[in-house]
């Protein structure tokens, strides 16, 4: 699982990112793997952690488990195979079927009622606890004022601030809840998480990105392309990807809606670029939306997951510059014309690849390191690049994390957004195509501008921001004030 523990000082740092570089598929298949193993149980307060856990044992061996408060306190618990939950819902009671009316549904959560009797008085000590969501900002300033540099104040950010191991389990968790759903219709359909969830720049309340994959159901089916036979069903046909995508959409909208347990507030946003469904998963506290046939969004968390792991400098100045925009309204939680959280990526990842030397490789030169199984094209679109960071060379740069933060600031405080747009692939400025504002290719759909949204006084309001903090930061040499 990536980023779990990040040390505070950079060289620590280093070693760590070097122990740790999964493949972005390796950790989503062992997240969807673990969450298929794993229930969620909401429990009254008052009852033994300790007892909770003797009693889940009786169904099968427990891999991992965490307590946590959510919405109530809950348990989740991760068993080491899949028939313990089969043996536990075979003695558990459907709650319809007692006093409430309701559909019945076999999900994997659920809930210890009061009148079951489990011990009160064991040992509480070896229950793994998990503090929810995030660390108040007054807290936070206070720790950043401890810190004896900008760097270290800014790995300290990144510490409080990135997802935790738990947190991440659970978001697999709500896809995997989800996805059993979603499988009343599609039978082997995968639903993952995506975006920064998992794209390694995850900050703890981030929205939860799910990817409904149909195309496991084609891939599973053997043998391929042989048989007569064409199943209908599988390919009935629509007039456009996009009517397909809105149908399946809402069919599983309205599923989410009737059937899920604990998912609320749910809304079908069908006409968006994306279609999605964005609801609220109470036992988990996730907003989510969940998109279809959004493949290459998937790539694309891939290629940031890639880029955040290959150098530990990426992940603090992306989080740091993050929570400086949101801080600034830069950004925001509301769409709009403001600058969004993918794009403002965008332009530090271009700004590390112009570092001299750089330090992050261009998206052209890790497609030439890429081998036949990192060859995508989706939808016509070139999506190669090497998939594994292991193979991909450390920069030269040995620039500090402070350093790069003014020099962030300086670069965009003087870039000719007027004619000049950005571009990952290349790593180079080109003359824009047309007159927005702001223009950021898309690194795999390159006729698209992801920042088509920001209008001039968004922009205009982003440079000057970034002027005032790099005179801000060469004011102070030391600098430790300006971050808190
Ligand atoms: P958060 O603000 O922390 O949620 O960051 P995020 O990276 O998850 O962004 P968001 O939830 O807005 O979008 C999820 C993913 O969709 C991103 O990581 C991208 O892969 C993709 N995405 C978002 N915006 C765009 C866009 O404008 N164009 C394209 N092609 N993809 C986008
Ligand atoms: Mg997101």
């Amino acid at each position: 699982m990536q980023g779990q523990s990040q040390a505070a000082g950079g060289e620590e740092a280093d070693s760590e990112v070097s122990a740790r570089k999964k493949m972005f598929t390796e950790v989503q298949a062992e997240g969807l793997e673990q969450a298929q193993k794993t229930v969620l149980i909401s429990y009254p307060t008052g009852i033994s952690k300790r007892s909770i856990l003797q009693y889940l044992s009786r169904h099968g061996n427990i891999n991992s488990h965490f307590f946590y408060e959510g919405h109530g306190p809950h348990a989740m618990v991760e068993f080491s195979e899949r028939e313990s939950i089969y043996s536990l819902q075979d003695v558990a009671q459907i709650a319809c079927c007692s006093s409430v009316p309701g559909i019945p549904l076999k999900s994997r959560l659920f809930t210890l009622t009061p009148r079951q009797s489990l011990s009160q008085a064991l040992d509480e000590t070896s229950v793994h606890n998990y503090q929810h969501p995030t660390i108040p900002v007054e807290d936070l300033v206070q720790k950043l004022c401890c810190a004896d540099s900008i760097s270290n104040q800014m790995y300290s950010l990144l510490n409080e601030y990135q997802l935790t191991e738990e947190n991440i389990k659970l978001r697999f968790l709500a896809c995997s809840l989800i996805q059993d759903i979603a499988r009343a219709y599609f039978p082997e359909c995968v639903v993952k998480p995506f975006g920064s969830s998992v794209n390694s720049f995850g900050k703890l309340g981030c929205d939860l990105d799910m990817f409904l994959d149909l195309d496991e159901i084609g891939r599973s089916s053997t043998p391929k392309k042989t048989g007569a036979f064409q199943v209908e069903y599988h390919i009935k046909r629509m007039p456009s990807l996009r009517t397909a995508t809105q149908k399946i959409l809402s069919v599983i909208g309205d599923c989410i809606a009737n059937f899920s347990p604990g998912c609320t507030h749910v809304q079908k946003i069908l006409d968006a670029r994306c279609p999605l469904m964005r609801f609220f998963h109470q036992p988990t506290g996730f907003q989510c939306d969940l998109t279809a046939n959004n493949r290459v969004a998937l790539r694309s968390s891939e290629l940031l997951y890639v880029y955040g792991n290959l150098d530990s400098r990426v992940r603090a100045l992306v989080f740091t510059i993050r929570c400086w925009a949101r801080t600034h309204g830069i950004t925001s939680s509301t769409s709009g014309p403001w600058i969004t959280n993918f794009s403002l990526t965008m332009m530090i990842l271009f700004f590390l690849q112009n570092r001299k030397p750089p330090i992050l490789p261009t998206l052209a030169e890790l497609k030439n390191l890429a081998d036949a199984e990192d060859e995508h094209v989706i939808r016509g679109h070139d999506c190669t690049f090497v998939s594994n960071p292991n193979k991909i060379n450390q920069t030269e740069n040995t620039e500090t994390v402070d350093v790069l933060l003014n020099e962030f600031f300086e670069y965009f405080g003087n870039f000719d957004f007027s004619s000049k747009s950005i571009n990952i692939r290349e790593g180079k400025e080109h003359n824009k195509p047309e007159p927005s504002p702001l223009y950021i290719q898309n690194p795999f759909e390159q006729a698209r501008n992801i920042s088509a949204n920001v209008n001039q006084n968004q922009l205009d309001r982003f440079v000057a921001l970034t002027r005032e903090c790099a005179w801000l930061l060469q004011q102070d040499s030391t600098g430790k004030h300006q971050l808190a």
